[in-house]
């Protein structure tokens, strides 16, 4: 694979899923899936087959369908869990087990009760039991992001050495900052001896609001593959939005030389289909799939938007998926943008006209927080009476 390609693992129907309140069947897991399968990510994250039977059927059921991406599942570094994922996943033309245990101190003190070195013979273990089930082991130190480096690194050579393909590190509480994320993963590249034999993995949440920051900053010192989700879906804050990481890639692509897999276009509907399914709706100013993402109200914008779009505009919105931009009627609109709606609108008036209408439309605008077409219409019939 070319060295600056990044695969793009999609955990929307795992870590998303585990959003209080997010819950999917079946049905909508296998909906979800395809369309993921249908923009070309790279592996999907189906689910956590031993949480419960449903979760382990959803994953089966993701397995038989998908023929294109990785079909991964998720699963504690115990014989009972990744027996169970195997048999989830095994159905895929490419399935992938996701073993992962916490190795910071506090996680290993207090939620594992583990002394760090039965943790590392539990990394070895798990990762030669899943090996010998698949091909394709991926394993993450949980909350890898606040684990001492020494051990982090011996815990990542074990886990190459007894198969792992992929090695992740999660910032599982959302705690890192990009140049300390990006160091901690450079440092991996730099101390651990067989680290050329896996791909480095980033799994971001977004508790300062930092997912997509970090993420980015990863690749640029050593990470190939990033962990997301739709609409930013996950844990508490959510995780990397994956929308974001893909749109920065392709349009900073002069700073970032790096390229993912995923057609753009499907994005927006991808967003939809998750909020629809899960209920989540998604904030009007999210960016690439709010519903201002692409909508300008203020004069000075919609008039510069009106000679040239790059002007306001950093992506299409046909990129996303999107059919055009959308000039936002309200207090803050001018002539320009007026007329262009009434031009829009099927309408052509005289000069008299349009400027009685443009002075009902402000004193409206100002009244409501935005002006719709029905508004517009009874401001023009009105306008047409009088002129
Ligand atoms: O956030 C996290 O650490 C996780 C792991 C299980 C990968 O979701
Ligand atoms: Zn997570």
């Amino acid at each position: 694979m070319d060295n600056n390609r990044v695969i793009i693992f999609d955990t929307t129907l795992r870590d998303g899923e585990q959003s209080p309140g997010a819950s999917m069947n079946l049905e909508e897991k296998v909906k979800i899936a395809l369309l993921l399968e249908e923009m070309g990510v790279d592996v999907i994250e189906a689910g956590f087959p031993i949480a419960s039977t449903g979760d382990f059927e959803a994953v089966q059921a993701v397995a038989k369908v998908v023929k294109n991406s990785t079909i991964a599942g998720l699963a504690r570094a115990t014989k009972g869990d990744i027996e169970r994922c195997a048999e989830a996943v095994k159905l895929a033309p490419r399935h992938r087990i996701h073993t992962f245990i916490s190795t910071s101190p506090l996680h290993m003190k207090h939620k594992l009760q583990m002394e760090p070195e039965r943790v590392l013979e539990k990394v070895r273990e798990s990762v030669a039991f899943a090996r010998n089930l698949v091909e394709d082991v991926e394993w993450s130190a949980e909350d890898g992001s606040r684990t001492e480096h020494d051990f982090l690194c011996r815990c990542v050579e074990a886990a190459i050495d007894a198969g792992a393909r992929t090695i992740n590190i999660p910032d599982t509480v959302g705690y890192a900052v990009p140049d300390e994320y990006a160091a901690l993963i450079a440092m991996l590249v730099n101390r651990v001896p067989n680290m050329d034999k896996a791909i480095l993995s980033v799994h971001c949440h977004n508790d300062l609001g930092l997912a997509v920051a970090n993420s980015l900053a990863a690749i640029a010192t050593g990470a190939r593959q990033i962990e997301c989700t739709i609409n930013g879906l996950g844990e508490r804050a959510g995780n990397a939005a994956m929308e974001e990481i893909v749109m920065a890639l392709r349009t900073r692509h002069d700073l970032m030389p790096f390229t993912t897999g995923i057609k753009t276009e499907n994005i927006t509907r991808a967003s939809r289909l998750v909020s629809a399914i899960t209920g989540f709706v998604v904030q009007p100013n999210k960016a690439i799939v709010g519903k201002n993402a692409f909508a300008h109200e203020s004069g000075i914008h919609q008039d510069g938007m009106l000679k040239c779009a790059q002007t306001y505009e950093i992506m299409t919105p046909e990129s996303v998926g999107l059919n055009r931009s959308s000039l936002v009627m309200g207090k803050h609109s001018g002539r320009a943008a007026f007329k262009d709606k009434l031009k829009q609108m099927g309408y052509d008036l005289g000069d008299n006209a349009i400027e009685d209408a443009f002075a009902r439309f402000k004193d409206v605008a100002d009244r409501k927080k935005e002006v719709f077409d029905e508004d517009i219409i009874a401001l023009v019939d009105e306008a047409v009476f009088r002129d």
